[in-house]
């Protein structure tokens, strides 16, 4: 074991009273470098009434059932079964059974007290064939029955368009989001799922972190289609210094496409509201040195403005155009009109916090986990990224190797976001724990840490808010053990387990926590009437739009 995990580990957990007169109200969390951070004991009634508590899931990563009742084949479908792609040779062909044990999936959702389940709507099992061809009846019934049942016990359906499952064939007939023509098959997409759905539905997500999708699938060749060239990776085909921005074009005309249809043909009768999700890192710089500062504000630009300047401003962040020039596409005037203002809300995926360190200047050479190959270049900003300062880890470690527990990160990345987007309103539409995998797990379901972490981000978040962000909502990703990704069933994120076996499912502590923190308490004097079970006082209150 390195002697950083040592030190991290001994220091990050250890929470030193403080006020002792309360003891409860107020402790200490020392985390990476000696900074501490004030923890609070978080309540449901620190936050407004109306405020949304979820939790978020992914049709790729529950469903399985991947050839039944006439769905299509997803990229991720063919993707995983090919050798080396993903970790013991898993693959989502079964997941969690989702598609057959749905109804037992809202049970537990329900059992939680949640306002709002967010999922998503897998693109092959509503258009098979990707694009204009018959629409699946079998899957518009499916996602009608999860809606409708999520309805009547209170829950609001908060649904996420596109979550990383697209037809196969798309990529074979012009190169997936390659090409532009991929624009107008996502917004028949869309218009299918808004046709069918939207008399129910009031919040829509139209794609999930095109940013993330555009790094891992074609700069560092992890996701499908599998795009990289060196130094980012050896893989068969791509260009990891162009077709990211190729790809996050694509992405960002296909969302505005769709926001546009949307708003102009379904939000004035069904009153709903859309916008997109962003991978959110945290940033921070390595030293006090003012190019590490000027390389934190860069990592921001380059990951998380790069996905939400277009929408909000109607063109890619200024940080990127100056040291990416031409290599940046251009949005002509007319699609400029059409992307700015094109979301209601921003939807934050908060997974960690690292350090970044210019490269324009200095030697970027990196190892570690949370070292991405080319930080020296144009791509990447010049920036390079670390989890270590001095020796020292920047938080305790979890199961995702660039992931670490830093609860500051939620407020900084929250601010950040609220000055850059003028406080546009914010969902945190994913933030959650997984255990590192090499850990003792003496008992699986006793997951306290999980716990603990839930708490100081929340706790984090409350904070932000308090300093004025406009947030409205927090889900916690995910409901049960899930396919995650290239990482398979060894990283676990859920508040249920699943047994891999018999797929039964199973609430860990922290269920139990959640439903407790989210149930009114009679002393709490909160005015929020959305924490019940009682269906009438659920109708959803759109004081946004
Ligand atoms: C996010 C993804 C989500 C899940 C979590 C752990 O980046 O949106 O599907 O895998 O990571």
């Amino acid at each position: 074991m390195k002697i950083t995990t040592i030190l991290s580990s001994s220091c990050f957990w250890l929470f030193v009273l403080l006020n002792s007169a309360n003891p409860c109200a107020t402790v200490f969390y020392k985390g990476g470098n000696e900074k501490t951070e004030e923890l609070e004991d978080v309540k449901r009634s620190h936050f407004p009434g109306g405020f949304l508590f979820g939790v978020a899931t992914s049709s790729y990563q529950i469903e399985g059932a991947i050839l039944e009742d006439g769905k299509g084949l997803s990229d991720w479908d063919v993707f995983v079964h090919k050798n080396g792609n993903v970790e013991n040779g898993d693959t989502g062909d079964i997941a969690t059974d989702h598609y057959h044990h749905y109804m037992e999936d809202i049970e537990m959702i329900h059992s939680l007290g949640v306002d709002a389940y967010r999922f998503s709507i897998s693109w092959p099992r509503i258009l098979p064939n990707g694009k204009l061809g018959d629409v699946n009846a079998a899957g518009i019934m499916f996602y009608n029955s999860i809606i409708d049942n999520l309805l009547v016990r209170g829950i609001r359906p908060f649904v996420t368009i596109h979550h990383g499952d697209l037809p196969q064939v798309l990529h074979d007939r012009y190169g997936g989001w390659l090409s532009p023509l991929i624009q107008d098959d996502f917004v028949h997409f869309a218009e299918t799922c808004f046709k069918n759905f939207g008399d129910r539905v009031r919040y829509w997500v139209t794609i999930n972190e095109a940013n993330l999708v555009s790094e891992f699938a074609y700069e560092m060749g992890i996701f499908p289609p599998g795009h990289c060239s060196p130094p980012f990776g050896n893989c068969s085909k791509g260009n990891s210094d162009t077709e990211p921005l190729t790809a996050m074009h694509n992405m960002l005309l296909a969302h505005a496409k769709a926001s546009k249809l949307y708003r102009e043909q379904f939000q004035p009768k069904q009153g709903g509201v859309i916008g997109i999700v962003v991978n959110a890192f945290m940033y921070e710089p390595l030293t006090d040195d003012e190019r590490d500062k000027e390389a934190a504000n860069r990592a921001l630009a380059f990951n998380v403005a790069w996905n939400l300047d277009p929408p909000v401003f109607g063109d890619y962040p200024p940080e990127m155009r100056r040291y990416l020039r031409n290599e940046l596409p251009k949005f002509t005037s007319e699609e400029r009109l059409l992307i700015r203002d094109s979301i209601d809300f921003l939807g934050l995926n908060h997974y960690g916090t690292l350090y970044a360190k210019d490269c324009t200047r200095s030697s970027c050479a990196c190892s570690g986990s949370a070292c991405v190959a080319g930080g020296d270049r144009a791509i990447r900003g010049f920036v390079s990224t670390t989890e270590e300062r001095d020796g020292v880890l920047i938080g305790e470690p979890t199961g995702l190797p660039i992931c670490y527990v830093v609860p500051r990160g939620m407020e900084e990345l929250v601010d950040y976001i609220k000055n850059r987007y003028h406080n546009k309103p914010i969902f945190i539409t994913e933030n959650g724990y997984s255990p590192p995998q090499q850990e003792d797990q003496l008992d699986d379901l006793l997951d306290d840490k999980r716990i603990e972490y839930h708490k100081a981000y929340l706790a984090s978040l409350a904070r932000a808010m308090r300093n004025g962000a406009d947030v409205r909502g927090y889900f916690i990703w995910t409901l049960m053990d899930d396919f995650e990704w290239t990482l398979g069933y060894g990283v676990k994120f859920g508040l249920c387990s699943v047994d891999r076996t018999t797929l039964n499912r199973t609430p860990r502590s922290s269920a139990e926590w959640y439903r407790n923190f989210l149930r009114k308490s009679p002393s709490s004097n909160n005015n929020n009437n959305n924490n019940n079970n009682n269906n009438t006082e659920r109708r959803p209150t759109f004081s946004f739009i």
